[in-house]
């Protein structure tokens, strides 16, 4: 990125108010350095300030994608990735992902699981401006049970080697349990993720089952919350989700078998819903081709139709929404394409951009610097070209990226 004045002023043709849920005509956005110190219409612009015109564009507060795996993808090897690659494979491409995903619009992820401290390595480069991506809140290692969706399953037992505990998060029992969460703090974790039950994308049996009980699942979120940690839950099935709701995390992640009782405990408690409503197009689409086994096939069946009209109750239910897509499991960058299926699936344009951006904020406990155009917050905003309450596909196609205050990307100026 090429050096950039101080002061910066962004004339906007629309911009998308996602705290009042309207659109405001002809803003000017005030920018001193990382932070946005005035909005409003007819603002006197000082002579020193790099006017940005976007005047026909309409303008929004950057993305933020609750649920990533920023540091992977996969390759088209389904056994490669897991016998032949070491964490240096991964940790030399994490960037390229991180670069696209910022590229996209999206100026925030929480990145919810990834081997060998990556994620917190990524993390740190891209604060320190080393590299271009998104601001970052990583889980590290993937809390599970033996044998839960967070461990290497369907390998014979007798191969005489074990994932050294750099890679995974497997553990068992309460105190096991706190113990990881604490190793995961100490080396880098902003939030904590577990497994409350099974998964699609592992070669356990089930789909949902439940992986730890209520007791572990407790002393994960409140271990967790002493150091000063939100906790979010991998979860399909409805024990699973309920078990994790009562034990007090943040947000569910996958949601999809929910029942009227799921939904009634979430509103009770404010729990958010984060569900990867696009993934199913792309797995049945391309894993089979991409090596996955069929087992992991037959699941997805299982899920993928469910999974959205569970996303459907729940928003007629009043649950609270925040944007997550799993990226990583279909190409980085591409995380937008999830905007179409919350707006089919009953969000109304304007608040599936609110759960991208103020929603997602508040369960990553940053609303005070993110999430909005408000004076006082960071200056992460992006650009499109038309309305996208008019037209929600048109986030997947950003044209303007400003990070912490610096342009990344313009492709606006005339
Ligand atoms: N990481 C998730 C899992 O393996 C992906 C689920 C994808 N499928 C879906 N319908 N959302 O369980």
């Amino acid at each position: 990125v090429a050096a950039q004045s101080r002061l910066k002023a962004i004339k906007a043709g629309k911009v998308i108010d996602v705290v009042s849920g309207t659109v405001l005509n002809q803003q000017v956005i005030l920018i001193d350095s990382n932070t946005i110190v005035n909005i409003g219409s007819g603002l006197a612009i000082p002579a020193n300030a790099e006017v940005i015109d976007l005047s026909h564009a309409t303008v929004l507060p950057g993305l933020i994608d609750c649920h990533t795996h920023i540091t992977s993808q996969p390759s088209g090897d389904y056994y490669g990735d897991i016998f032949r690659k070491t964490p240096m494979d991964y940790a030399v491409t994490a960037h390229i992902y991180a670069k696209r995903t910022l590229q996209a619009g999206f100026t925030t992820c929480r990145d919810v699981g990834a081997a060998a401290f990556i994620d917190v390595a990524l993390r740190n480069a891209i604060n320190a401006g080393e590299i271009e991506g998104p601001r970052l809140q990583v889980a590290t290692l993937f809390i599970g049970s033996t044998g839960s969706h967070g461990d290497l399953n369907g390998f014979s037992p007798f191969l005489s080697f074990q994932l050294p505990k750099e890679m995974m998060g497997v553990a068992d029992g309460v105190d096991a349990l706190r113990k990881q969460v604490r190793y995961n703090i100490k080396y880098g974790a902003d939030v904590i993720k577990f497994g409350a039950g099974a998964g699609v994308l592992s070669e356990e049996e089930s789909v949902g089952a439940p992986q730890f009980s209520l007791e572990e699942m407790k002393a994960i979120v409140e271990e967790a919350k002493m150091w000063g940690r939100k906790t979010c839950a991998h979860a399909h099935g409805t024990d699973a989700i309920k078990q994790a709701i009562r034990a007090g995390v943040a947000s569910v992640e996958h949601g999809s078998f929910l029942d009227a009782e799921a939904i009634q405990l979430m509103k009770q408690q404010g729990t958010y819903l984060v569900a990867d409503i696009y993934n199913d197009d792309y797995i049945m689409s391309e894993y089979k081709r991409l090596g996955y086994p069929q087992k992991i096939l037959d699941k997805e069946q299982l899920v993928g139709r469910t999974q959205r009209e569970s996303f459907a109750k729940a928003v007629k239910g009043g649950v609270k929404i925040a944007y997550g897509t799993d990226a990583g499991v279909y190409p980085h960058g591409w995380n937008g394409k999830q905007f179409y299926y919350m707006v089919k699936y009953g969000l109304t344009p304007i608040q599936a951009i609110q759960a991208a951006t103020i929603n997602a904020a508040d369960l990553l406990g940053w609303k005070e610097r993110i999430g909005s155009i408000t004076k006082g917050k960071w200056a992460d905003i992006i650009a499109i070209e038309g309305n996208p309450l008019d037209d929600i596909t048109l986030l997947e196609k950003v044209k303007f990226v400003m990070k912490d205050g610096k342009v990344y990307k313009n492709e606006l100026k005339k």
